[in-house]
């Protein structure tokens, strides 16, 4: 009898996870690692692997709130946000259109510099463009405008006489449009918000060539230093631009953002390269680091993304 209250009071979760981007792998880790997680806290857990189906699945399902772990499209980008709005379960992260605006990096540029936020300059370039000759001065980074976690980005160096002829493809995968930015040098820094507040300060140190895909997920590729060894001023700045970042766009709930900061150039040299309004959720992750650092352990700040979840985001 008891046992019965309990699984009658307890939040049915769904964790949605996996899907078909390019990071499903990571996904599928945030997935399991969370949905442990809120088993440890009492939740009834359903995982879904999410595919075309997930409305249907959903309307089955009837949970009370969906845990979106997705990356990418469809996850990231404001369109299952949208299926989760009509079939009516509260969701975590970020609505339909701060995910739609966030994941789109060019029109998030365009909005976080008309809010004050230091952003990089370049240009939106075709990538055939891109692939016959250098678009800007090098060196310069190319990068596509809606994808994650480092796929498909290019570091062109001064040394490099032609631009990345991968982009010749017929296998490419990442879109016709890219983005091209003046390459920013110096330190790599990340910083997340959680309801109102800014977190602390990350930087990433990178073993491998440059912070990819691999350095990102694979053990060891990359070094986080928390807090970032960086002078106090600009610490705070970065957290002050996170949270003013995610409030131009629109975001809820947990986000991150990237910056670079070229730091011969002091708080000048700061730039916010992107907001990412699914950060991954592995326990190892940057987000549950930054929470953690806080004094919030993994299982409570999961939790609270699913106490934090609403309609209409
Ligand atoms: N303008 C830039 N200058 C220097 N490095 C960059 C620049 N843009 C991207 N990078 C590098 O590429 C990585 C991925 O770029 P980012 O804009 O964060 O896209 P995503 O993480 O979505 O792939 C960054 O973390 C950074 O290391
Ligand atoms: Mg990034």
């Amino acid at each position: 009898m008891g046992v019965e209250i309990i699984r009658r009071m307890a939040k049915h979760v769904a964790v949605l996870m996996g899907g078909w981007s390019a990071e499903r792998e990571v996904s599928l880790r945030s997935g399991k690692a969370c949905a442990d997680a809120l088993e440890s806290k009492g939740y009834r857990i359903t995982k879904i692997d999410v595919g075309r189906d997930i409305a249907t699945v959903l309307q089955t399902l009837k949970p009370d709130v969906a845990l979106n772990l997705l990356h990418g499209h469809p996850g990231e980008d404001g369109t299952l946000q949208g299926i989760l709005e009509i079939v009516g379960v509260p969701y975590t992260h970020s609505g339909v259109l701060g995910s739609a605006m966030a994941m789109q990096k060019d029109l998030a540029k365009l909005v976080m510099r008309a809010a004050g936020i230091p952003v990089p300059g370049g240009k939106v370039v075709s990538r055939q463009a891109a692939a016959k000759s250098h678009v800007l001065e090098r060196p310069y980074v190319l990068k596509p405008v809606n994808e994650g976690s480092s796929v498909g980005v290019f570091i062109v160096k001064e040394d490099h006489q032609y631009p990345p002829q991968e982009l010749t493809r017929d296998d490419w995968e990442f879109g016709d449009v890219l983005l091209a930015e003046p390459f920013i040098a110096g330190k790599e820094l990340t910083c997340a918000v959680m309801g109102n507040t800014a977190l602390g300060v990350i930087e990433i140190v990178p073993t491998a060539r440059f912070y990819d895909y691999e350095a990102k997920y694979a053990p060891g590729g990359s070094t986080h230093l928390l807090p970032a060894p960086i002078p106090p001023h600009v610490y705070e700045e970065v957290r002050r631009i996170t949270l003013a970042a995610h409030r131009a766009l629109g975001c809820r709930g947990v986000s991150r953002a990237d910056f670079r900061w070229d730091d011969s150039k002091g708080i000048a040299g700061l730039a916010c390269l992107e907001v990412n309004t699914q950060p991954g959720m592995t326990e190892t992750s940057l987000v549950p680091e930054l929470a953690a650092h806080a004094g919030m352990p993994f299982p409570d700040l999961v939790a609270w993304m699913v106490e934090d979840a609403s309609l209409d985001r």
